[in-house]
């Protein structure tokens, strides 16, 4: 598949799009600095905090710090669990997936939890967290995926 370009001047701060790239939905989600720091407070419930399982990155390995992205603000992840492919719902909402959700994404298959980074929950059947796709900034505000 062809890759995509994407512009990302119009997102507001803790908004979500999808795009379409090689068939699989694509979400870029641009993330408030009140999600970014809740981002550094996880680690300990999250079953693969610093992303060292090689198939969730792109070549390049900038997936593998605690935001998981090139720039801080966006994250781009692939929008299929790693368990067993479902489109998970974008739950940015604290206490919107019970009382202790702090936001992320909630697949509604099997009850998978992943943080804003697509980090995967301890205790969830999703074995991996959600897989970062190649992308590169061509500049401030367009991306391109693939
Ligand atoms: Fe997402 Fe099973 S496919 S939890």
């Amino acid at each position: 598949g062809a890759p995509v370009e994407v512009d990302v001047s119009k997102l507001n701060p803790g908004e979500q799009i999808t795009v379409s790239w090689r068939g699989k939905p694509v979400w870029i989600v641009r993330r408030s600095p009140e999600m970014l720091d809740q981002l550094k407070e996880l680690d300990g419930l999250l079953r693969d905090p610093a992303s060292e399982v090689d198939s969730q990155q792109p070549l390049g390995g900038y997936a593998t710090n605690a935001h998981r992205s090139i720039n801080p603000e966006y994250l781009v992840l692939v929008g299929l669990c790693t368990h067993l492919g479902c489109v998970p719902l974008f739950k940015p909402e604290a206490g919107s997936v019970g009382d202790d959700w702090v936001g992320g994404f909630f697949c509604p298959c099997h009850g998978s939890k992943f943080d804003l980074a697509g980090r995967v929950f301890q205790g969830v059947p999703a074995p991996t967290n959600l897989v970062v796709p190649p992308y590169t900034f061509v500049s401030e505000s367009v991306m391109v995926v693939g």
